[in-house]
């Protein structure tokens, strides 16, 4: 049987990782790929409850660690019941937002210790790390310009109505993590069209993975 992959795809709001998520999964399945498009938080009925309730604004703020520990429950929901079986079966996995996201928002957005983030998380993915990670890489504006244009969602949650300091530390952090693993690329997306960015992603995957 065909080995599994996960893929994974990280980055700001608005960077355009869900865009290419999508054209990434139809690209694989037209090549014959038996392939699952994700997301998070969420990918299973019980993770998407836990979405449910981080990201709808409510009266009693979410304390820093109690957002910390939902995202993780969500993770460990999502890697046991969707990601792990469905490598198994050999089907490469595309995750719209991991482990990363995490270390980003919690630890370099929030401000609370990332190791602490990282101790957490490694918990919850119980030993499974992306086999290859799109950091997708633009400016806090641009983002925030490409999330105004978006009329399909309700942008109101309370991560987005964070101000721009945040979204920048955010930024740091997954530019920092990008330069610390192999398994990371960034892919530059300020200037660049959805199109050519996908064709520069199906090219790195020939050359990193084979596939
Ligand atoms: P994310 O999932 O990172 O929040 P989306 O994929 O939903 O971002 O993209 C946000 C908006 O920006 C969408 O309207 C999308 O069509 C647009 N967009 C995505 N990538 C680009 C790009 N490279 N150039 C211009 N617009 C883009
Ligand atoms: P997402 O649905 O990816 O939003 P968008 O498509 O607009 O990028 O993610 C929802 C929000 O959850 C997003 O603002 C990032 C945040 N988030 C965290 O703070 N930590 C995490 O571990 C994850 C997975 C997401």
């Amino acid at each position: 049987m065909a080995k599994g992959y996960l893929i994974t795809f990280e980055g700001l709001d608005g960077s355009g990782k869900s865009t290419q998520a999508l054209k990434l999964k139809e690209a694989l399945s037209r090549k014959g790929y038996s392939v699952v498009l994700t997301r998070e938080p969420g990918g299973t009925p019980l993770a998407e409850e836990i979405r449910r309730v981080i990201l709808t604004p409510t009266t009693e703020p979410l304390v820093p660690m109690a957002e910390i520990l939902l995202y993780a429950a969500s993770r460990a929901q999502h890697v046991e019941n969707l990601i792990k079986p469905a490598l198994a079966e050999g089907k490469i996995v595309i995750s719209d937002r991991f482990i990363d996201s995490s270390i980003a928002y919690q630890g370099y957005g929030l401000g609370w210790d990332v190791e602490v983030v990282k101790a957490v998380n490694r918990m919850a993915v119980n030993g499974l790390m992306p086999d290859l990670t799109f950091f997708i890489d633009v400016s806090v504006e641009k983002a925030l310009e490409r999330i105004k244009g978006r009329q399909h969602r309700a942008e109101a949650d309370r991560i987005e109505s964070r101000e721009m300091l945040f979204h920048r530390k955010v930024r740091e952090g997954f530019i920092q993590l990008s330069k610390s693993d192999s398994r990371f690329v960034r892919v530059e997306s300020e200037e660049h069209s959805i199109e050519s960015i996908h064709r520069d992603i199906m090219e790195i995957l020939q050359r990193k993975l084979n596939i």
